[in-house]
């Protein structure tokens, strides 16, 4: 016998395993001087500085509110602040507390809204079960969906979001095929898609319920709408939620987060969540962590019922909305001799999805990806991350551009570099 054993780890942390997001982490920690259009991160400028600032006095200049927010919370989350949400969701869904037909207790709080997303794979998903994801999709969802052992399905999508009538044609598919009672989730991002930047059209919204419910054959065919960029709306239509069209508040499940509207750093987002699902979902945060950052949720509850918030996610979404601007400005600009390469016009989030010749790969091993970071200097997502990986579904030219963290020149250098990587590509061929 050695004197060392390997260690066994457990299936999960298998399936867990290399992890796209930490690859591009580390890109971008290796390689400083790339200007990275791949980070998620949001706008350093517009962080609430002075808000949190005021917050955090207004919470201290009491010592019975201040220790109450000292202590901790509980698994659900602050009661101060899921009232301060049910006001939130009411202006957001422009109807009265009482017409939301929810109380307090489906408000789940959670660490991110990633952790939500997480716990509700969890409270689902046994190996096996299937997801349908409008693809392409959040590609960090997409690991998580692994992390469980689901089986992700890609659903078809146009420049609006989740078509239908594909949703429709797969589940008749999975039925067929003696499936349809491992289906459990369909998932989504409704508003400015992370990588896409397309928001599912208003008309789509009820029938994609109407077919979840239609479909609850063997069990609840839940669908969790993640709204992430819901406040970043910078022009267009401003679309009703998807769980605003279930009348009956049991088939979707709301995701938000305060993350791109107020700041990534306080880790506050939330669920609202089906009756039946808040037990579960409380029940396995409770081995987790029985409870987020309490004194984080009740900065968040100061900023909320002060008057700050609203000015202050206007403001966010005019320097986005610059932002946004100068990368089309951008793109127009260097890719104007390059009509095969295109690209979506996002009303709002923090993307721009970018379409090369088919015959240009874009990931992590492909030349583009290469010549791009190691030789212009300049990184971005590589699309076909963002689809189930072997999906016939997955297309392997595209690639997801940020104009989060970059200011306005460093965006235009970054697509100036681009641009020049993606035209020695297209020379190489
Ligand atoms: C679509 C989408 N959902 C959820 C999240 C999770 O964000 P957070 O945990 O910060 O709320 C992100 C983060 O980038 C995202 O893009």
């Amino acid at each position: 016998m050695p004197d060392v054993v390997a260690p066994r780890f457990s299936q999960r942390s298998q399936w867990a395993k290399d992890q796209a997001i930490s690859f591009l982490m580390q890109q971008a920690v290796e390689n400083r001087d790339v200007i990275s259009l791949a980070a998620g991160l949001v706008d350093e400028a517009s962080l609430p500085v002075i808000e949190c600032g005021q917050a955090v006095d207004h919470l201290f200049d009491e010592a019975g509110k201040a220790r109450q927010a000292l202590q901790y919370g509980t698994t659900a989350g602050s009661d101060r602040l899921r009232e301060q949400l049910r006001i939130h969701l009411a202006r957001q869904e422009h109807c009265t507390v009482d017409e939301l037909k929810v109380d307090t207790s489906r408000f789940v709080l959670t660490t991110g809204s990633q952790q939500l997303l997480a716990l509700v794979a969890d409270a689902l998903f046994d190996p096996g079960d299937i997801c349908l994801v409008a693809a392409p999709t959040y590609f960090v969802f997409l690991g998580v969906l692994n992390g469980v052992g689901a089986r992700t399905i890609a659903i078809d999508t146009d420049e609006h979001g989740l078509r239908p009538e594909a949703l429709e044609t797969e589940l008749a598919r999975l039925n067929v095929a003696g499936e349809l009672s491992k289906v459990k989730l369909i998932y989504l991002v409704s508003y400015y898609e992370n990588p896409s930047g397309v928001s599912l059209a208003t008309e789509r919204r009820r029938q994609i319920v109407e077919i979840a419910k239609r479909w609850s054959r063997y069990q609840r065919l839940f669908v969790l709408e993640d709204a992430a960029y819901r406040e970043l709306r910078y022009d267009g239509e401003e679309r009703p939620s998807v769980w605003g069209c279930d009348d009956s508040r049991d088939t979707v499940i709301l995701a938000q987060t305060f993350s791109k509207s107020f700041s990534p750093g306080v880790r506050v987002g939330y669920g609202v969540l089906p009756a039946e699902l808040v037990g579960p979902v409380c029940d396995l945060k409770g081995n987790l962590d029985f409870g987020s950052a309490n004194l984080n949720q009740h900065l968040l509850a100061t900023v909320l019922s002060s008057s700050k918030y609203v000015p202050h996610v206007a403001d966010v979404c005019t320097a986005y909305r610059t932002k946004r601007d100068a990368m089309l400005q951008a793109l127009d600009r260097e890719f104007k001799d390059l009509p095969e390469v295109t690209w979506l016009r996002p009303e709002g989030g923090l993307y721009v999805w970018l379409s090369v010749p088919d015959r240009i790969e874009t990931g992590f091993a492909s030349e583009m990806f290469h010549l791009a970071a190691k030789s212009h200097r300049v990184m971005y997502v590589p699309g076909e991350l963002c689809y189930p990986s072997g999906s016939p579904r997955q297309k392997k030219n595209q690639m997801r551009l940020s104009f989060g963290v970059q200011d306005t020149a460093g965006i235009a250098e970054g697509i100036k570099r681009l641009a020049a990587a993606v035209k020695q590509r297209l020379s190489q061929n």
